[in-house]
């Protein structure tokens, strides 16, 4: 059976208990993922993400975030994504997501992912890009409003799981070719500049990770489809749910069993069999010689019975938004201090002199002033960069022995290809651009 809102309420009180020693829950593995505040939260949200971030949070440390970011690569009213965002918080821990523990917090609210963002930029050819499904999507149902957010999307993404050094990242089915190429930029990246990230892998237990429409079946259930029939919104009272339930397309023929040519049936028994946690197969024998009309009416109570006490705890945790802010405050805090720390590393490794607040994080005192010289390179002025040639030349003449001379060949060659800054001059470094 799915998580009940019970063990959500279990989850707020005893937090204080299991929060324990943080260096301790920074030694657990980590499991990061996001939701965009678009639409409305609804049941495949749940069992393709939410679902696995409440029973992951008791293995992992966890970060939860709401990509706020990424929603505005489509128009968004501002007003309704302030109060949107709330809610998507407020229905988290609804479902039983534990603040305590883990951390909740906004893209917005952290720097990092867009100064990463522009980091990876520089690494991911636009090919791999224009290749993404959903953009591929995106541009054939609105050729005209293609921005580079959009575009950019997949990168974004990678940044945000990157940053807090990710093992596991549960998402939908239809998350896995950006888990795909964020695993790709990972390796990339870490092939030009050496080992800075940690490859994710994505979790995406087998049932459940794509549901379809409820009245186009052949198309994936979204949050802001246009035509809310085709989704149970998360706060969808009793009756809608019956309604859109009772509604669903389904296909001809009267058996209740799945089958590649029949989707409409085949959805709605994942559903049931995600949200009831049974098999499919036991539902299939539990429903021999009975009709369509049957199962949807149970169907439906299923899903009202599982949704009842999530909207009684949302009322209550809604009604205080004050405490909705602190968590994401607190997550703030939580999340910059963790993806600062990737940051720097990636800062350093490709070459950007670190500022006082680096050195301040990494060492933990203001910087003295024969360590920030260890950090200032020499300036190469061209008449620098001369000297430096003209000394590796006369070393040329004055080497005697073959081997001496291969060696100055291969450094002479060695700067001629890179930048001349003081950072790449030797020949370990260099090597790493063949
Ligand atoms: P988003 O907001 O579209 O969806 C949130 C999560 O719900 C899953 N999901 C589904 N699962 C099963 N059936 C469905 N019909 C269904 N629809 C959606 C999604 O796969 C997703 O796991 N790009 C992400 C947000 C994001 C993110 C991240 C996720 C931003 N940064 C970092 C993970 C890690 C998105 O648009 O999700």
């Amino acid at each position: 059976m799915i998580s009940s809102p019970e063990s959500a309420g279990g989850n707020m009180q005893d937090a204080a208990v299991r929060v324990g020693d943080p260096m301790a829950e920074k030694s657990r593995p980590l499991m990061m993922s996001g939701i965009q505040p678009t639409g409305a939260l609804m049941i495949g949200n749940y069992v393709g993400a939410l679902k696995h971030w409440v029973e992951l949070q008791a293995t992992h440390e966890s970060f939860f975030l709401l990509a706020d970011l990424h929603a505005i690569t489509v128009p968004q009213d501002p007003t309704d994504l302030q109060r949107r965002s709330l809610e998507f918080v407020a229905l988290f821990l609804a479902c039983g997501v534990d603040a305590e523990r883990g951390t909740i917090f906004l893209q917005s609210h952290v720097p990092a992912h867009t100064q990463l963002l522009w980091v990876l930029n520089c690494v991911v050819p636009m090919g791999e890009l224009q290749r993404m499904t959903q953009f591929k999507d995106k541009v054939g149902r609105n050729a005209a409003n293609i921005h580079v957010g959009l575009f950019d999307y997949p990168v974004l993404m990678a940044a945000d799981i990157l940053l807090y050094g990710a093992d596991l990242v549960p998402v939908g089915d239809d998350q896995k070719q950006h888990m795909e190429f964020t695993r790709h930029v990972a390796r990339k990246f870490n092939g030009l500049y050496g080992e800075v990230f940690k490859i994710p892998e994505a979790y995406t237990p087998r049932t459940g990770t794509r549901l379809m429409g409820l009245q186009t079946p052949s198309v994936k259930m979204s949050k802001s489809d246009r035509n809310a029939d085709n989704y149970v919104a998360l706060l969808d009272p009793s009756e809608v749910v019956s309604r859109k339930i009772k509604t669903a397309v389904t296909d001809s023929g009267s058996e209740i069993r799945c089958d590649a040519a029949k989707p409409g049936i085949s959805n709605l028994i994942t559903l049931y069999a995600t949200v009831s946690g049974e098999d499919v197969e036991a539902i299939h024998n539990r429903y021999i010689g009975k009709g369509y009309a049957e199962f949807k009416k149970n169907l439906a109570e299923l899903i009202i019975d599982f949704l009842g006490p999530i909207q009684k705890r949302y009322s209550s945790i809604a009604a205080d938004p004050v405490m909705l802010v602190e968590v994401l405050q607190r997550g703030a805090r939580n999340a910059r201090e963790r993806s600062e720390d990737t940051l720097s590393r990636v800062y350093r490794a490709v070459g950007f002199i670190p500022d006082e607040g680096d050195h301040r994080r990494h060492s933990g005192k203001r910087w003295l002033s024969n360590e920030r010289q260890a950090y200032i390179p020499v300036p190469v002025t061209p008449r620098a960069l001369h000297q430096r040639r003209s000394i590796m030349e006369t070393k040329e003449t004055k080497d005697v022995t073959a081997a001496a001379a291969a060696e100055t060949d291969a450094e002479v060659e060695c700067m001629t290809d890179c930048c001349g800054c003081c950072c790449c001059d030797t020949e370990e470094e260099c090597s790493m651009e063949e």
